[in-house]
This record gives structure tokens, C-alpha cells and sequence, in this order.
């Protein structure tokens, strides 16, 4: 990984100790890098009623949208354990929302992350433009 990626990383770990995760107990954290290199922190946030819970990703996305982003060039996914996290199918699509040449770095609480394409995690994705007939 390069001194970018690892700066992304290191900070997805940090910010998944903001994490509200008391059903699962599985923090996570992620750190998007929009178009104009600006960083958006987001956490997992469950709820009581389970399926209102959000997953760290889509907070981040949400938070760069809100900022009035729309590209995204990157994002850092940490979760808990040794293993990289990759991000749920949900999430996957949410950010193919914005486009799928985005680098995708999966990580444990420690040990070398595994970077990946979206567009590799969501092939032949559905998109803005599927909608296009
Ligand atoms: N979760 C994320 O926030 N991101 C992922 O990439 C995988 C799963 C959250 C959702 C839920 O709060 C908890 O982790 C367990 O699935």
C-alpha cells in the first residue's frame, strides 16, 4: 500500500470506535475520498429495529453527498478481527451510485489491507445509466 492508503486505512480504524453497534457488536468504520480529495468519516449505526441500521459506508457516502460530492475516487472499509471486511452487496451498489472506478480498501484491525475495484466487487453492475433505454 502506498502512504495514502495507509493514511486512509489508519484513519477507518480509528473512527470505527465511534461505531453504534450494540446488537452486533461489530464495529466498523470507513473513510470515502471524494473527487477533490476531500475525506468523509462514517460508522455502522444499528437500531433496535434491526433493519433501520446503517452500515459505515453508506454513512460515509452520506456525508459526502450532503458535503455536495458526487464523485468518489476511493474508500477505506475496517472492521473487527483479523480478516478484511469488504462491504455489504447494499453497500456495494450505494456507492456504484457514483460510479465503479473506485478503489475499495478492506481491512481488519490490523494486518495488511486488500484493495480491490468496486467494479470488480459489483460487476456489470446496474447504474444511472442502465436506466437509459
Ligand atoms: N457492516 C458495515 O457497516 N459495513 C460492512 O462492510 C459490513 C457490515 C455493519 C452492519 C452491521 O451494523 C454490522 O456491521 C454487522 O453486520
Amino acid at each position: 500500500m502506498d502512504g495514502t492508503a495507509d493514511a486512509l486505512v489508519a484513519a477507518a480504524r480509528r473512527v470505527r470506535r465511534n461505531a453504534y453497534a450494540p446488537y452486533s457488536g461489530f464495529a466498523v468504520g470507513a473513510v470515502l475520498v471524494a473527487e477533490d480529495g476531500r475525506w468523509y468519516h462514517g460508522v455502522n449505526v444499528e437500531c433496535a429495529a434491526f433493519p433501520a441500521g446503517l452500515c459505515a459506508e453508506r454513512a460515509a457516502l452520506a456525508a459526502a453527498v450532503t458535503d455536495g460530492q458526487r464523485g468518489i475516487t476511493a474508500i477505506a472499509v475496517a472492521g473487527p478481527g483479523a480478516d478484511p471486511v469488504t462491504p455489504c452487496g447494499v453497500c456495494r451498489q450505494a456507492l456504484a451510485e457514483f460510479g465503479t472506478d473506485v478503489a475499495v480498501l478492506c481491512a481488519g484491525e490490523e494486518g495488511e489491507p486488500v484493495s480491490r475495484r468496486l467494479a470488480a466487487l459489483l460487476p456489470e453492475a446496474f447504474g444511472p445509466g442502465s436506466l437509459q433505454r
